[in-house]
This record gives C-alpha cells, structure tokens and sequence, in this order.
C-alpha cells in the first residue's frame, strides 16, 4: 500500500513515517520544511497551500491512503494570526480533501486535537460532548472536521489530546520546553497556576493509532488519548527529579486560548481498534529524556 502523509518531516508524522516503513508501506511525505527524514521514504518539500504542485504529486504518486498531519499547530500563534493558522489548517486541508476525492484513495486519516472541545464541562471528554473550541485553532481543525465527510468516502478522524516525545520542538509545547530548559538549568516559567490538567500521550502510541486508523475503512471521530490527567505542577516535578533540577518555577499569568482542564475517554479507541496507549507517563518522560 502506498500512503502520503502529510507533515510527515514534523515531530508525529515523522514517528508515523517509521511505523509506516517499518510496516513495510511505500510512503510518500509532502512537508514544507523537511527536518526528520527516514531514508526508506520519499519526500516532496511543498506546502500544501499550493494546490498546482499538490495536484502533480498526486498525479504522479497515486496514493492508497493519505494521512494529514501537516498543520499550523500553535494554540498562542493562532490567536496571534488567526489569517495564517486559516490558510495552512483550511485552506491547506481543502486542497488534500479535494485530490484525495478526485484519486479515490481509499481511507483519509486526518490529525484533529481535543480543542475543537474547548473547555470540557464533563471529564473525561467522550467524543459526543459539545464542540465549542476557544482558539482559532480549534476552529480551523474543527471546520475541517466537517468537511471531511463531504469529500471522502472512508475516514478516520483522531482527536488526539497532549502529545509529547522525542523530536518534539519546543513551541511552547510544555514538556520539551520545560525539558530544554531544565537541561541547561535555565529558570523555567508555568503560564497560570500550574494546576491546569492535561492528558500526555506519548507519540509512539499516537503513530500506533495511525496505523490502526489506516488499516481500517470507516466512517468515525475518535479520541486518542491516556484517560489519565496530570497537572503541569506535576509535569514540572516529574522533570525535575529525573533532572536532578533544584530551582523553583516562575508563574506568570495565563495564555489566552488555554483550557483549563481536559482529560479523553479513550473507550471509543479500545472499542472501534482494540487498541489502548501502552506507555505510562513516567516511561514516555524517560524515553523522551533519553532520546533527546
Ligand atoms: N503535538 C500535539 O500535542 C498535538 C495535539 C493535537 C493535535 N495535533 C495535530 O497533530 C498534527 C502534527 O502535529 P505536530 O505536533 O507533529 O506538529 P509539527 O509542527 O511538528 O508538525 C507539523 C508538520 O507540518 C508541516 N507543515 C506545517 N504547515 C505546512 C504547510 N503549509 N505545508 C506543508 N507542510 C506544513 C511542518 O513543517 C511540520 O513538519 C497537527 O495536525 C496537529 O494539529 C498535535
């Protein structure tokens, strides 16, 4: 089977790519920036605004599946430029959806994130609570949510909560950040109290979701996250013994765009792939520290 993933040189396409290959799939990256690379797949430096060059790709690669992941990912930069967050996360994935309809691939798996739920009111978020994101990020993800089913005939939607690993980039994203700086014993800042509650998964159980959804011809939205909640207090703690770091954090005030609390059920996940993340946190903390 060949499959083109999009965003597929970036921190979780990238462990996708691996599984893929490792998997035996031909797999085909469109990315714009290209960064991780595994050496078995072949890699197309485009962005995927640019429907002409999509349209070639496309012609010439004729994939079986596609799966999309390439996307403006920043909650705070979405807030910021919520124009460019737009044209990479709508117009990006209208262009995807449209060959992916015009070549007849068989299955379309697409990246969404737990903030098309905003702020939960119950936890943990079964996929039938209200979806009412609070960034533009969340909308453009959202908004693209809805269009899949238009255009695609089997699909699989994965709403995946925090994710976190090795080839992380930092942007903000709390545990590479608190990580690099910790290493450097640099002072670390916690946006609000700390006390916010996230759900981390660890990355190589997110590509082994990947896999499940490809493998699959359905028609869903799901959930892919631990159904355990950890606070960044916690997070902070955890990286500071493994560290061995002795300073304290410094608060500052809250990020606009971010939730408070989210925690998935990830029951839809065992029930639809048979599949739960195997990986504790404490293991997927370590692993990350090791192969960073
Ligand atoms: N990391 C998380 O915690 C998390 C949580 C929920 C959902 N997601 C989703 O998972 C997907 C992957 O995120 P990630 O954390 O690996 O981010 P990432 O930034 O590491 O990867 C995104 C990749 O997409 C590429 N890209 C961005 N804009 C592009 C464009 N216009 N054309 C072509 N390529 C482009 C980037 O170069 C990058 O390689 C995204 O769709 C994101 O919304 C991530």
């Amino acid at each position: 089977m060949k499959c083109l993933i999009t965003g597929g040189s970036g921190f979780i396409g990238s462990h996708i790519v691996d599984l893929l290959i490792e998997k035996n799939y031909e797999v085909i990256v469109v990315d714009k920036d290209l960064k991780n690379t595994n050496p078995k797949a072949k890699y197309y430096e485009t962005d995927i605004t640019n429907y002409e060059t999509l349209k070639k790709i496309f012609e010439k690669e004729q994939p079986d599946l596609v799966n999309h992941q390439a996307a403006h990912v920043s909650v705070p930069n979405s807030v910021k430029n919520p124009t460019h967050d737009a044209q990479t996360n709508i117009i990006g994935t209208l262009n995807i959806l449209r060959l992916s309809k015009e070549h007849n691939v068989k299955n379309f798996v697409y990246a969404s994130t737990c903030a098309v739920y905003g702020n939960p009111k119950t936890i943990p978020v079964t996929e039938t609570h209200k979806l009412q994101p609070e960034s533009p990020y969340g909308v453009s993800k959202l908004t693209c949510e809805y269009y899949i089913p238009l255009f695609v005939k089997n699909y699989v939607i994965l709403r995946y909560s925090n994710v976190y690993g090795p080839r992380q980039p930092p942007k903000g994203m709390i545990i590479p950040t608190f990580m690099q700086k910790i290493k450097n014993k640099q002072p670390v800042t916690i946006f609000g109290d700390g006390n916010q509650i996230r759900d981390y998964i660890y990355v190589g159980d997110i590509a082994q979701a990947n896999l499940k959804a490809l493998e699959s011809r359905k028609k869903i939205r799901i959930n892919v996250g631990t159904k355990q909640g950890t606070s960044v207090n916690e997070i902070f703690n955890i990286l500071s013994e493994l560290l061995e770091y002795q300073l304290k954090p410094n608060y500052e005030s809250e990020r606009k765009g971010d939730v408070q609390k989210v925690i998935l059920d990830n029951s839809k996940l065992l029930h639809e792939f048979n599949y739960t993340p195997k990986t504790t946190l404490k293991q997927g903390i370590e692993k990350t520290i090791l192969k960073s």
